[in-house]
């Protein structure tokens, strides 16, 4: 973390674009770490319809942007306008950092090491070596998926609803380690070997929160569960987990993090997760 950055004069720009964009929580986190840090500047929401997309890319340039985080839809859009992509961005396929070097674009994707970061803080020190099951072969699968994989665990197995999404992410990922992706079906099987059980498709999230997306009797006893979904902070999955006496992990250190991770590109100041944690937590209950 941390890259070192030189500043231009005056105030930093920054933002997120994002259609729809004003539920995000980006803009009072950022906020709260720009005030911790005693940075002058400004983290603003930027609603970009898709159509707009490239002209909103060329403002960050054309008024001197340090940087935004790009949200749904364009997190894979947006890709093809800029000038530089980092290795872990290409591989995953989806840019959420854009970092503005003196008027070179380059996109980064911090939500896979965001997620990664938070779950060694959070629930599991150190991965090697585990096996985990990844509920979901979507674009937030793949971004944790790429950033579990540095971490050298023992074997991923990728289950989806629609298999040969999972078994095409396997193949195409087969030389970054032990990957395997299967359907729906064979999560009761694969859950059983499980030392971390993660949730990455949008099942339990609000406003259907008693939604769960595996069979609750299937989850082992003292497993890790984790969550990518951070409304509600406590999924029926999780509540499930905690009942069969596992540790469970929600998805707002993720978002925590990737966005830590971003603040740290842009200012080359470390992240004040505390400062960002309490902002986002405070946002969310009021
Ligand atoms: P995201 O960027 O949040 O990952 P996405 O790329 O649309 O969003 O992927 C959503 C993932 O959640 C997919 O793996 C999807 O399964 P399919 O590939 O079969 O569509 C999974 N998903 C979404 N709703 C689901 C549901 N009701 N039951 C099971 N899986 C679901």
């Amino acid at each position: 973390m941390g890259k070192e950055i030189s500043h231009s004069s005056g105030p930093l720009l920054l933002g997120v674009m994002g259609d729809p964009i004003a539920h995000s929580k980006s803009p009072v986190m950022h906020e709260a770490a720009l005030r911790a840090v005693s940075l002058p500047g400004s983290y603003v929401p930027l609603h970009v319809k898709p159509d707009r997309l490239a002209q909103a890319v060329e403002g960050v340039r054309a008024l001197g942007f340090r940087g935004v985080n790009v949200t749904v839809p364009h997190k894979v859009s947006v890709m093809d306008l800029l000038d530089e992509l980092d290795e872990g961005a290409r591989l995953i396929g989806a840019v959420n950092t854009i970092v503005n070097h003196n008027g070179v674009l380059t996109g980064y994707n911090t939500d896979g090491i965001g997620y990664v970061r938070s779950l060694k803080e959070e629930a599991v020190p150190d991965l090697k070596g585990k096996t985990i099951l990844v509920l979901g072969a979507g674009g937030a699968a793949r971004g944790i998926i790429y950033a579990l994989l540095q971490e050298s665990p023992a074997q991923i197995i990728v289950a989806n609803r629609t298999p040969d999404k999972a078994k095409q992410l396997a193949e195409e990922w087969s030389g970054l380690g032990h990957l395997t992706g299967c359907g729906n079906d064979d999560i009761a099987a694969a859950v059983k070997n499980a030392d971390v059980l993660i949730n990455t498709t949008s099942v339990g999230m609000h406003p259907a929160v008693s939604e769960i997306p595996i069979n609750p009797e299937w989850i082992p006893e003292g497993i890790v569960v984790s969550d990518l979904i951070y409304n509600p902070l406590q999924t029926e999955l999780l509540r499930q987990g905690e009942i069969k006496g596992c540790r469970t992990h929600g998805g707002l250190g993720m978002f925590i993090y990737q966005g830590a991770y971003a603040f740290e590109y842009w200012t080359g100041c470390e992240a004040p997760v505390g400062v960002m944690r309490e902002a986002v937590l405070r946002s969310l209950q009021g």
